[in-house]
């Protein structure tokens, strides 16, 4: 199992926050299919830098966010003032949330929880700090979207690791969402979105990947020198796969999960 601090440095270096702006129609999505209203309490676990939280704030909610990354946190406070919302932020693990049990309304996490392991007790806490009959709602990349298409061809790459975690992506499939939410939850739906990650070209987008997304930069310190030029094509046809010429986009198919907590 990684541990915390290797997960705080995979989230500090390169530049989520830059990525993430292609991904906000996500996060008031979530907060749509939540139905979130004034002065119900809020959580946003993984907040990153506060998307899903600042969105739920704009409407009028009392909202929490947790995240395992200070630097995360720091753009966070950053981003409500700017948007002039009051928000509380706090530094804590999803797999060990630092708030009661029933203490939220509804518990959210916009391709958040996803990362976080165990997975099974990241689904338990988002249940145990929200009240019966509250909601919960989280979004993460599906199998079959480019997010996890790239990681499968850098993991052809890498050395076996048999302490891996299971890969985030099972939680966009509705069979493993089900299962781990078990019957702490009822009413369990899903719906599908998806969001447009801007760019040049395939090639640029891989860019932007190996220069700022911290899991591919960790990755890729492990793959062989001599293996990098072949890596590169390997992606660059995976990413052509999904590029939209005619909008210089890639789609990133997400799954948006929602449940009424027992
Ligand atoms: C892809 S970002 C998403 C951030 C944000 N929810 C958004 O919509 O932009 C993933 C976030 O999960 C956080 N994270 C990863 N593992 C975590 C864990 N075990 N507990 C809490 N946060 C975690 C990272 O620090 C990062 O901010």
């Amino acid at each position: 199992m990684a541990s915390k601090d290797y997960v705080k440095h995979v989230w500090t270096i390169g530049s989520y926050p830059d990525i993430g702006e292609d991904f906000l129609s996500m996060a008031a999505h979530l907060v749509d299919a939540a139905d979130v209203g004034p002065d119900q309490a809020i959580l946003d676990v993984a907040c990153g830098t506060g998307n899903v939280a600042i969105t739920a704030a704009r409407r009028g909610a009392r909202v929490t966010g947790v995240d395992i990354t200070p630097a995360m946190l720091e753009d966070a406070r950053e981003n409500a003032a700017i948007a002039d919302v009051d928000a509380d932020w706090h530094e804590g693990d999803a797999v060990d949330l630092p708030f009661d049990d029933d203490a939220f309304d509804a518990t959210l996490s916009c391709v958040g929880h996803m990362f976080a392991n165990p997975p099974d007790l990241a689904a338990s806490e988002q249940v145990r700090v929200t009240r019966p009959g509250g909601q919960i709602a989280f979004t993460s990349w599906t199998p079959k979207s480019v997010v996890p298409a790239m990681a499968n061809v850098m993991n052809e790459y890498l050395p076996p690791n048999p302490d891996a975690p299971e890969p985030p992506f099972r939680w966009g499939d509705p069979d493993v969402v089900q299962d781990r939410l078990g019957d702490g939850v009822a009413d369990l739906e899903f719906e599908t979105g998806t969001v447009d990650q801007r760019s040049l070209s395939p090639a640029h987008l891989w860019e932007s990947a190996r220069t700022q997304s911290g899991m591919f930069i960790v990755a890729l310190e492990d793959v062989d020198d001599a293996d990098h030029p072949a890596l590169r094509a390997d992606v660059l046809d995976v990413i052509d796969d999904y590029f939209d010429d005619t909008t210089n986009t890639v789609p990133i198919e997400y799954r948006l999960a929602k449940a009424t907590v027992a």
